[in-house]
């Protein structure tokens, strides 16, 4: 589709959403886009002739908009089929449930969102890919799953549309807009001076004198937002009327950074003739994208502080934070609507946990009267029930024996580190031991020995290397 089919596209879409709506009066909306731009100015209506109820474009910044807000085209989807990413490869946490075609198609696709110039290695050490060295990996497994958060569960803001790494991304490294909570402003009026963080010109704000950081409290904290009191006067005690002008100006900040972050006047959620009314559905959206962000920049993106190196943080030592910008980057939807996540099933949904996504159809237990084997499922120490089994024939022969011992030595498979590894096989055995107590057999009786050989396989996961074995001495 050409540039200017798209730019007319978008426009019929203004005015195709239009809704009926009741005499405005006559207010002086904070034009944004049209503020002092050179013509020509287009204007559509979104409420009845003479309500100022519109939207301003002009054509020549849509065009640049458009370009930026291209998605690139979707590898060609990959087979199920073949073995699962989890049994082939050490390290995958995530997407372990993935055929490795498709787990390969993600690699090819987030490197072609995030980092097109860097290539694989950005996130990888090229001579271990399992190794989770470099923090670009991290973040990212960590983003992972955010993506995967957000598409399933706010679906009362992405819809069917969803996101991927590119919405914010873009093939950058760093999405182009986020936002750090700012330095402590500098007083140049002397100690009496609060400037109560506004009246510095802030691009947060569009350059008003609102306060400039509209974020940390709405979308960090939860700090409310409607300003309409209950009360026409101040009242007192639990009556008192909490709104104020101060308040309000906060409010305002907020709402400045959502027009200009959607590229829309206050208009497209409002109908300015009264600003409580909830009655623009593209209102209730916003609602629910003000949560999404806060949740997650309080749930993913916080939980990487330790993660970050100190040169992508804050001048106040926090992470990098998104915002509506950081997706929408002037667009009312992002990539105005294009339906980029369909095509990425792996990101629709959280990835069930780890422990879940490791669970494997196991070997039966040994149960023999002198010797036992138990079997354990990928990076876990826990003893599944089936497994238990295996202990009752060593039981039985350690009662019957009472000067007897039980030698418990724990193995592990070659995927994953060795020091991850010595210590599963470890609590592999001390949870045999803890079975053989709970048993009956006193504890002195339970000997732990490590084994003198551990035959690691190369090829990644074999279900029988996974096991403590226990021999009745
Ligand atoms: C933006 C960061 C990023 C880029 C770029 C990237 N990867 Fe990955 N890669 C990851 C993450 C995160 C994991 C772990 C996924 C999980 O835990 O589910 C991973 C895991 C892997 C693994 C599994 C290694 C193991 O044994 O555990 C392979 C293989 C791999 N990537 C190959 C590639 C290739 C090939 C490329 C380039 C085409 C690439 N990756 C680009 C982030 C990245
Ligand atoms: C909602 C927006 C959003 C989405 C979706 C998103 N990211 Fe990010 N990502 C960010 C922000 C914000 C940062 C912090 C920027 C910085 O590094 O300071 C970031 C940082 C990163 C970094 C570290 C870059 C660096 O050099 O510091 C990597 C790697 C990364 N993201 C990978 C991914 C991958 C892979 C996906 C998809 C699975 C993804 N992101 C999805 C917003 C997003
Ligand atoms: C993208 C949609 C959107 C845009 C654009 C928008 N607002 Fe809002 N506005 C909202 C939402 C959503 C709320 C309610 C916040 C909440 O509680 O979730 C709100 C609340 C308000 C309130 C408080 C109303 C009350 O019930 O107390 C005022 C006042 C307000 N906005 C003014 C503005 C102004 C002025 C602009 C233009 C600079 C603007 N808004 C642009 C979505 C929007
Ligand atoms: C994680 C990315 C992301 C963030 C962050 C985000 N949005 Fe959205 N938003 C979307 C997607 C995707 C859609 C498209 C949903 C659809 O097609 O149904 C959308 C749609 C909307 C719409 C509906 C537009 C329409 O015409 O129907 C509004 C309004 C909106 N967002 C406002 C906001 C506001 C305000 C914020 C910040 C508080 C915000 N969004 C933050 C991804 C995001």
């Amino acid at each position: 589709m050409s540039a200017m089919l798209r730019v007319n596209k978008i426009l019929r879409f203004f005015v195709k959403s239009v809704l009926p709506t009741v005499l405005t009066l006559g207010v002086c909306t904070v034009v944004l886009s049209g503020c002092g731009e050179r013509p020509p100015i287009e204007v559509v209506q979104t409420g009845f002739r003479g309500t100022a109820m519109q939207q301003n474009y002009n054509p020549r910044y849509l065009k640049t908009q458009v370009a930026v807000n291209t998605a690139p085209a979707a590898l060609e989807a990959a087979s199920d089929d073949g073995p699962r990413a989890k049994d082939v490869y050490q390290n995958v946490k995530v997407l372990g449930n993935l055929s490795v075609g498709a787990f390969t198609r993600h690699m090819l696709s987030i490197t072609q969102w995030v980092a097109p110039e860097a290539g694989c290695t950005y996130c990888h050490n090229a001579q271990n890919f399992a190794d989770d060295g470099k923090y670009t990996k991290v973040v990212a497994r960590r983003m992972l799953q955010m993506t995967q958060n957000i598409n399933g569960n706010w679906q009362s803001h992405v819809g069917k549309t969803g996101v991927t790494c590119y919405t914010c991304h873009r093939g950058n490294p760093v999405p182009a807009k986020y936002w750090y909570a700012p330095s402590p402003s500098k007083n140049s009026g002397g100690s009496l001076a609060d400037k109560a963080g506004q009246n510095q010109p802030m691009k947060s704000v569009g350059y008003s004198s609102l306060p400039y950081d509209p974020f940390t409290p709405y979308l960090l904290n939860n700090q409310q937002i409607l300003v309409n009191g209950n009360n026409a006067l101040a009242m007192t005690g639990d009556k008192a009327n909490r709104s104020s002008v101060k308040q309000t100006e906060h409010t305002y900040g907020l709402m400045m950074h959502m027009s200009q972050s959607l590229g829309v006047n206050c208009t497209y959620c409002h109908n300015t003739q009264n600003w409580q009314s909830w009655a623009r559905p593209q209102r209730g959206v916003a609602h629910y994208g003000i949560q999404m962000a806060r949740q997650t920049n309080v749930d993913y993106m916080n939980s990487l502080t330790d993660v970050f190196p100190a040169n992508r943080k804050g001048p106040q030592g926090d992470v990098a934070k998104v915002n509506c910008a950081t997706c929408h980057q002037g667009a009312y939807k992002p990539l105005y609507g294009a339906q980029m996540a369909k095509d990425h099933p792996e990101l629709l949904s959280l990835a069930p946990p780890a422990a879940a996504v490791m669970t494997s159809t196991l070997p039966p237990p040994v149960a023999e009267a002198m010797r036992s084997v138990l079997y354990f499922d990928v990076a876990s120490p826990v003893l599944k029930a089936d497994q238990q089994a295996g202990l009752a024939q060593v039981i039985a022969s350690l009662a019957a024996a009472p000067g007897s011992k039980a030698v418990i030595s724990g193995y592990h498979s070659a995927s994953g580190t060795v020091a991850q590894n010595q210590e599963l096989a470890k609590q592999r055995a001390f949870t045999v031991r803890d079975a053989l107590v709970a048993g009956g057999i006193d504890a002195s009786r339970a000997v732990l020995e490590k084994p003198q050989v551990v035959e690691a396989n190369a090829a990644g996961e074999d279900a029988t290397a996974r096991r403590v074995e226990v021999t009745v001495k």
